[in-house]
């Protein structure tokens, strides 16, 4: 039998890693928002961060809405620049509401730039990002995440929601694809 693991040349994360990184990253939101006296949104970017938002927000123990929107800006392994939003977030007032965009990881840049300044211009009270990954190197636009889970060398990853062709998603760990899977 064909297994996804066949094509993974090395486990980055491990599943027992990933679950101390998002309990880091929980433990930093919960004493953030303590005080806050606003409502928390979660908003998850699908589909990438479903699985990182799924353990997040068990985590995390003060009351938290969750919503989601959909943009696309890759295509294969490359970015795109621009940024599509494909599924919005309909809410009439944002005043009231600080919103964390979760995310799978920064790369350019260009999503959670884009997403950040969208959010604020809808009125949001704030808007913060936390992503599972990072990959500073890569950065095409001055961005910087408020939480981030783990800062990774430039590799393309898969699992634990990231995707390469929409494939990989369900492995539970993050690993480094072989090159040969996406130069052949
Ligand atoms: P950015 O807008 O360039 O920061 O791209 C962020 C998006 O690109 C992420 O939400 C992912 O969907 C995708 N992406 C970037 N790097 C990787 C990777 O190594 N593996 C899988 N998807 C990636
Ligand atoms: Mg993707």
């Amino acid at each position: 039998m064909y297994r996804m693991s066949d094509d993974i040349e090395k486990i980055l994360l491990s599943e027992e890693e990933i679950d101390k990184i998002v309990e880091k990253v929980a433990t930093e939101i919960d004493r953030d928002y303590d005080n806050s006296g606003k409502e928390l949104l979660l908003l998850s970017i699908l589909k990438g961060s479903i699985v990182f938002m799924g353990d997040l927000m068990k985590k995390i123990k003060r009351p938290a809405e969750i919503d989601f929107m959909r943009v696309s800006s890759y295509s294969g392994t490359e970015t795109r620049g621009k940024v599509d939003i494909i599924l919005d977030l309909h809410r009439d007032r944002l005043e009231n509401t600080d919103i964390i965009i979760v995310e799978d990881i920064i790369d350019s840049g260009n999503t959670l730039a884009y997403l950040t300044d969208y959010l604020g211009l809808k009125g949001a009270h704030s808007v913060k990002c936390a992503a599972m990954l990072d990959k500073p190197s890569r950065r095409k636009v001055n961005f910087n995440a408020d939480y981030v889970g783990e800062e990774i060398p430039d590799y393309f990853v898969v699992g634990y929601g990231l995707d390469y062709e929409e494939k990989y998603r369900n492995l539970p760990y993050i690993g480094i694809l072989k090159p040969e899977v996406y130069t052949k």
